[in-house]
């Protein structure tokens, strides 16, 4: 088959990665892809927002499977325009990435169907929030409807800073605002729940929990992600049931009674407490780095995975987990995420090389001349797989630390909240 991966992240390239090794690929491309895709594929410069250049590329290389790796393309309908071209695309479609797509969406979902979230309201003008921010409890979470590259979320400790969310928000800073959501801060562990769905039937696929704060201890700005593990320790059996039951198959009913169907990863944020699970937010993708910590743990052929949705014969697949435990660090430019330098050259990245148990996932670089260089705030993620959590984490140290770049820097502590207990 000749597979085409859409993206150019962590995520992307652990996707092409398992792909890569499968045995029923034979060509793969990665659009746009970075240096370390181009290690194990044909990266193309091509922007995936434009639909129009993007179908005659898969056309004129008659490319057999589209896997598209972040949100922005599916939002925009990159499902709908390929598949009305005859084009096989494994993703959600335009209306059931509304789930990521607008935040106002899925909790109106969550209020139909009875799932467990926090409380919330949505107001059309920063006039009408005034009284409500006076009296709502404290802290209080402020949120823009629409994409915001993870940034369109306040905490918002008391009523001034509230109500300055408010006006951002309306004022445009991700892009035009009509609305604007107010939650009921949850207080709880946060968890990532993933299943893939054919449009028929859903499966798991495995949990992870990530650190988005970019200081050790969770501190400071939030992040892409500077980390993940997986399993989350918080899964059980009966937590499993709950998340199934209370909040995934009501959601899956919501997309079908719409007249739709879901096919494609989805990433289930949740929020823990005393074993119960509130929805926090769902992204209709595999998570980053989430992405990079699940995939070294699976056994079974990620593109069969995949054909099997496209072919909606999930059912009869089966998808083999090693019980091991894998950890993911973030090796990031000095700086991020405020300004940091691009364009800067990481040496001696040979030295790393990936085997059974270690992983090497590039982000934001790109080889000219067969030389690497950091051209994004997250650059390169180590990920090692082991049967403690504790030794996942000291052989990734170790990989980072025989590197030594010194343009970069990362968290020492990720899955403290289960290792230093
Ligand atoms: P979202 O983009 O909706 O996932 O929000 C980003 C992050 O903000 C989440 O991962 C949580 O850490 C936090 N967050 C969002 N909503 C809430 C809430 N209602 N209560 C507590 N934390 C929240
Ligand atoms: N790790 C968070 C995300 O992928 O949205």
């Amino acid at each position: 088959m000749k597979i085409a991966i859409l993206g150019n992240g962590g995520r992307e390239h652990a996707i092409a990665d398992q792909i890569s090794k499968s045995s029923i690929v034979n060509k793969l491309y990665c659009v746009p892809g970075n240096a370390g895709t181009k290690l194990i594929a044909e990266n193309v410069n091509l922007n995936i927002h434009d639909f129009d250049k993007l179908g005659k590329f898969v056309e004129n290389n008659k490319i057999d499977l589209v896997i598209v790796g972040p949100e922005k393309p599916l939002v925009e309908g990159v499902v709908d325009f390929l598949t009305k071209k005859g084009i096989k695309v494994f993703g959600p479609n335009k209306i059931s990435s509304q789930l990521e797509g607008s935040k106002i969406f899925t909790k109106k979902i969550c209020n139909k169907y009875n799932i467990p979230t926090a409380q919330f309201a949505v107001f059309n003008s920063p006039k009408e929030t005034q009284e409500y921010l006076e009296e709502a409890n404290k802290p209080l979470v402020v949120k823009a409807d629409g994409l915001a590259a993870g940034k369109g979320v306040y905490i918002c400790e008391d009523t001034q800073s509230a109500k300055n969310a408010v006006n951002e928000i309306f004022n445009g800073k991700f892009g035009l605002a009509n609305q604007v959501l107010i939650e009921e801060f949850l207080q709880g562990e946060e968890m990532s729940y993933f299943v893939v769905s054919d449009g028929k039937t859903f499966k798991k696929f495995n949990t992870a929990q990530d650190h988005k704060r970019v200081g050790e201890g969770d501190k400071g700005k939030n992040t892409g992600g500077m980390g993940a593990y997986s399993p989350s320790g918080l899964i059980n059996e009966d937590l499993d049931k709950k998340i199934i039951e209370r909040i995934i198959k009501p959601t899956f009913e919501a997309i079908k009674d719409l007249g739709e169907m879901y096919k494609g990863f989805l990433y289930v944020g949740l929020m823990i407490k005393d074993n119960n699970p509130y929805l926090v937010e769902y992204n209709v993708r595999m998570g980053d780095p989430e992405c990079q910590t699940i995939l070294p743990l699976l056994e079974t052929d990620l593109l069969k995975i995949i054909m099997s949705c496209c072919e909606q014969n999930l059912e009869n697949q089966i998808i083999g987990w090693k019980d091991q435990k894998s950890m993911c660090i973030v090796l990031c430019s000095n700086g991020y995420p405020d300004t940091y330098k691009k364009n800067v050259e990481i040496p001696y990245l040979e030295k790393i090389t990936s085997n059974n148990n270690t992983f090497i996932y590039h982000a934001g670089t790109e080889m000219i001349d067969n030389k690497v260089y950091a051209t994004g705030g997250r650059v390169l993620n180590f990920v090692s797989i082991s049967d403690d959590l504790k030794k996942s984490r000291e052989s990734v140290i170790h990989e980072i630390e025989k590197l030594n770049w010194e343009d970069g820097f990362y968290r020492r502590d990720i899955g403290f909240r289960i290792i230093d207990k």
